[in-house]
């Protein structure tokens, strides 16, 4: 653990006794993403070839008797408690609803819950498609997994994690995010089959080429629940549902069962937006297993390209980029020493990922960005990503019983 990593860990520490007059018994760490390639693919049981990143959401709790959970936020310094047998979505407190929505799922799961004293603080930009609630959610739930002592596998947390924000926070997202916090490594991507979760460790060997992977805030926030992600999922469904009554063959479940040359057949049945909605989507799943083989096999000009194409693709038939995002992946991917450069995440806003030669950074930082200032009027801010392991407990206590457990009547 670095310095840094270890004076915030103490300042968290020194947070909680100030709030609860006690030091935590537990503290969890879950990080944020970068998605290099496969955007818009995971609820449409695709590929999805994802990184965890360096930047994270911890939190540090007690036990708590009685049934009131009590969280301060770090971030907002502000605090909220609500109590387990009424939790509602807060309209004061925005933040706190990620962690209501896990405590309530979990309640809901696993008829029973347990109180608690939080201290919570992040450090990934928030509405910027790094994943800032699915690392909180994520937290939440390993966090109640070891006070309750019920031992559920990544896969059962990442599933429990994404229902919340699909009941409780209301955005219809897959699976990527939640599962990538849980199961990223150090210096890989994640291939990640959202059909049947099954996940492929892809080596992400930057140093060895010298690459450097920047993420790129573009400066316009996004809100999801506000914004189309949700349309572009039921046009998705529409477009499949149409494509199953048009191809008239057995077991197509998903646009990922879509062959793209059985696509290509077909696609002229398609009212023109769904058309290129479901054409995104069969070709973006392509581009992800080239985009795993070519990393495999070395190829990092090729990965650069399919980076390359995914945004087009995004851009034109999907229609989740934003003009601003367009001129600076455009002016990115113009950049001597760039090989690839898309908008990553959700869309309607948040970052860019590049992958670039080490050696281009600083130029790429002191000539794209101040063109995108002149262009825009928005300061745009620059990470340089490393690959970091899924979520992990950085304490807990030395034999974790789980603690009285406050049982919540049947809901
Ligand atoms: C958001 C969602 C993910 C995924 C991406 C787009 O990050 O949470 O599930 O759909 O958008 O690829």
């Amino acid at each position: 653990m670095s310095m840094h990593e270890q004076a915030r860990l103490r300042r968290i520490k020194s947070e909680f006794q100030k709030q609860f007059g006690h030091l935590p018994q537990y503290i969890v760490r879950a990080p944020g993403r970068v998605n290099l390639i496969g955007e818009h693919t995971d609820y449409n049981r695709g590929f999805v070839l994802p990184a965890a990143i360096d930047r994270d959401f911890i939190i540090a709790a007690s036990v708590a008797s009685g049934e009131k959970i009590t969280v301060w936020s770090n971030n907002y310094e502000e605090k909220d408690s609500f109590t387990l047998t009424n939790i509602q979505a807060s309209r004061e407190y925005h933040w706190s609803n990620y962690l209501r929505g896990v405590v309530s799922t979990w309640q809901a799961q696993h008829k029973s819950a347990i109180a608690f004293n939080a201290v919570t603080d992040g450090n990934i930009p928030q509405g910027a498609g790094l994943s800032s609630s699915a690392a909180y959610e994520v937290a939440v739930a390993t966090l109640l997994d070891q006070m309750c002592n019920t031992a559920l596998s990544a896969k059962e947390i990442a599933l429990l994690a994404q229902k919340s924000e699909n009941d409780f926070v209301g955005v219809q997202c897959g699976i990527m995010d939640q599962f990538v916090s849980l199961s990223g490594k150090h210096g890989a991507a994640v291939l990640l089959d959202c059909k049947n979760l099954t996940t492929e460790t892809i080596p992400l060997d930057l140093e060895r080429y010298d690459l450097a992977l920047v993420i790129t805030n573009s400066g316009i926030s996004r809100n999801l629940t506000a914004s189309d992600y949700n349309q572009r999922k039921e046009e998705c469904n529409t477009g499949l549902e149409l494509l199953i009554k048009i191809i008239k063959r057995e077991n197509i479940k998903s646009l990922r069962d879509i062959p793209s040359a059985e696509f290509i057949k077909y696609q002229h049945f398609l009212p023109l937006a769904l058309r290129r909605r479901c054409l995104h989507v069969v070709e973006e799943n392509d581009r992800v297993l080239k985009a795993a083989q070519a990393l495999v096999a070395n190829d990092v000009t090729k990965f650069g390209e399919l980076m390359n194409e995914s945004h087009a693709s995004l851009r034109d038939n999907f229609e989740v980029s934003l003009k601003e995002i367009d001129l600076l992946v455009s002016r990115t991917q113009a950049h001597p020493g760039v090989l690839g450069s898309r908008l990553t995440g959700a869309g309607f806003g948040g970052c860019t990922v590049s992958l670039m030669n080490s050696s281009s950074v600083g130029s790429y930082i002191n000539r794209v960005l101040p063109q995108y200032a002149e262009a825009t009027g928005i300061t745009a801010q620059v990470y340089i990503a490393k690959v970091s392991d899924g979520a992990s407990i950085i304490e807990r206590p030395m034999a974790a019983t789980g603690g009285e457990l406050a049982q919540v009547p049947a809901l």
